[in-house]
């Protein structure tokens, strides 16, 4: 499974940092839906779903969370720790956030608006929806 982690473009100077995102651009498709976590306790694991359509970047904008992502066939974790890396999601890969630093912001750009139709929440129907496709 190949993990695509962006590091946008940082423009720093003596006042500090800043990075721009533009759709089409930095971002791989048109941004239509921005959310974020923060407040995130102690041992817990967020997601557990993959989406039917939908495409993502997550970014950890402050402090820092793992993603674990699993094609169906293999899993992957990645880190986030740097607020200018971008993690992309496509569809179809199962997912789940964790070890969340006390601190974390977890920003999401996402590709549509929230449809709940578009989720698949159990794995089991996940695994039968990839196999399908192929
Ligand atoms: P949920 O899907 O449980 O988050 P996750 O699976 O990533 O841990 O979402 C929590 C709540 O927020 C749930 O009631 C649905 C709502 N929600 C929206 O209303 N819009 C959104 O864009 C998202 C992502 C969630």
């Amino acid at each position: 499974m190949q993990v695509i982690k962006y590091a946008f473009q940082q423009h720093g100077d003596e006042r500090g940092m800043l990075v721009a995102l533009e759709e089409l651009k930095d971002i791989p498709f048109k941004i239509k839906r921005v959310y974020f976590m923060y407040g995130t306790k102690q041992n817990i694991h967020r997601g557990f779903h993959a989406h039917k359509k939908l495409e993502q970047i997550l970014i950890c904008i402050h402090g820092s969370c793992k993603v674990k992502l699993d094609n169906g066939k293999e899993k992957k974790v990645v880190s986030l720790e740097k607020p200018y890396e971008g993690l992309y999601i496509s569809s179809n890969i199962w997912h789940e956030m964790y070890d969340f630093s006390i601190d974390a912001v977890l920003l999401v750009l996402a590709s549509d608006f929230y449809y709940e139709e578009d989720y698949i929440r159990n794995y089991e129907e996940f695994l039968n929806f990839i196999n399908n496709q192929s």
